[in-house]
């Protein structure tokens, strides 16, 4: 059994507001759904997860305890999701390789919480003992590239034409990797 290093983080972000970075809770489902209906449009286009989806929602909160996963949450002082990323372990020859997915509601960007729930997830990625984190990114999702470039990751691979989202229009798909070990 791998031990987890859960503790909270508290942050006093940018714009003035105090989060707490957490695991990912049972509780947690209507604040995430009302976090997954706050997106914008242009933002559920461009992820591979759509967290508009009350199934999806619940097979992430379903999913709170996973071995092979590490999810955590943005919280404000009222109790609002701000912020979601996770770490998963790919399944099959991929086993030693975690995938991260990261996102920050609109109104809490450039304020420094995407860059600290990446640490974190950069942290539970070790934690849960696997070699290689990657990132699938679209080439349009530059401040994403630019918060994991910073904390090392390198473009491994890129995709042409690769993503299609919900209009039908196609992006190219990079691979932002971190050889842990
Ligand atoms: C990527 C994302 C999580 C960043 O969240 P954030 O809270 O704004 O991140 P930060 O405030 O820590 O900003 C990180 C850096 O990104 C860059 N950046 C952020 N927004 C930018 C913008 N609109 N234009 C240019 N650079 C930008 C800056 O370098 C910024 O650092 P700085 O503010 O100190 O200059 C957020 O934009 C998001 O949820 N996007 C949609 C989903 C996504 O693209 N996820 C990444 C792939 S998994």
């Amino acid at each position: 059994m791998v031990e987890r290093v859960e503790a909270p983080i508290a942050a006093t972000l940018r714009n003035g507001q105090a989060v707490t970075i957490r695991p990912l809770a049972e509780h947690d489902r209507e604040a995430l759904l009302q976090f997954g209906r706050s997106l914008p449009d242009d933002d559920w286009l461009y992820l591979e997860t759509d967290l508009h989806n009350p199934d999806i929602i619940d097979r992430l909160v379903n999913a709170y305890a996973a071995e092979n996963w590490r999810q955590f949450v943005a919280v404000t002082e009222i109790g609002e999701i701000v912020g979601y990323s996770a770490v998963r372990r790919l399944p099959g020859w991929s086993s030693h390789v975690g995938d991260i997915h990261l996102i920050v509601r609109k109104d809490y960007r450039r304020c420094g919480l995407g860059t600290a729930m990446a640490q974190a997830i950069f942290d539970a990625a070790r934690d849960l003992g696997v070699a290689k984190v990657i990132v699938e990114i679209l080439q349009e999702q530059t401040s994403g590239i630019a918060i994991f470039e910073r904390l090392g990751f390198k473009i491994e691979g890129t995709f042409s034409d690769h993503a299609r989202d919900h209009a039908g229009r196609r992006h190219h798909l990079y691979i932002l990797a971190y050889h842990i070990i």
